[in-house]
């Protein structure tokens, strides 16, 4: 019996193409002007928010668009795995924080 050659590459791309919100990388930001921290409303959370979320790049970057709960939770998590330092309470504290001010209209 002859076995049937399956095409693994494709199976391998549709693997790796499931990530689709962060497909398109933008390019590094490098935040040479002062940052703007007033973009981010007074709330319990905000200073966990600073701290974890505009080590890298501008305030400015988080809040440019607003997202669903769902969509924050993966931005938090894609931001953690590249570095940002927040344990399971913060991230959650984070989460409800840009969900109350820059969740779905
Ligand atoms: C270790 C560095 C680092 C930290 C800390 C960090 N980020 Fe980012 N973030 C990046 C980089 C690099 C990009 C640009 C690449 C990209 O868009 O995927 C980015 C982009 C973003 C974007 C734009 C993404 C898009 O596709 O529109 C948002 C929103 C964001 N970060 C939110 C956050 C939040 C919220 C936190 C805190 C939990 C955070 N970031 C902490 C590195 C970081």
């Amino acid at each position: 019996m002859k076995r049937a050659t399956v095409g693994s590459a494709a199976l391998a791309s549709a693997v790796l193409g499931t990530c689709s919100t962060f497909a398109k990388e933008a390019p590094p930001i490098a935040p040479a002007a002062p940052l703007r921290l007033d973009v981010f409303p007074a709330a319990p959370q905000r200073d966990i928010v600073i701290r974890a979320c505009a080590a890298c790049h501008a305030p400015e970057i988080v809040v440019a668009k607003r997202h669903s709960i769902d969509e924050w939770d993966e931005i938090i998590a894609k931001m953690v795995d590249r570095g940002a330092v927040a344990n399971e309470k913060e991230q959650q504290q984070i989460l409800e924080y840009l969900v109350k001010f820059f969740g779905p209209t």
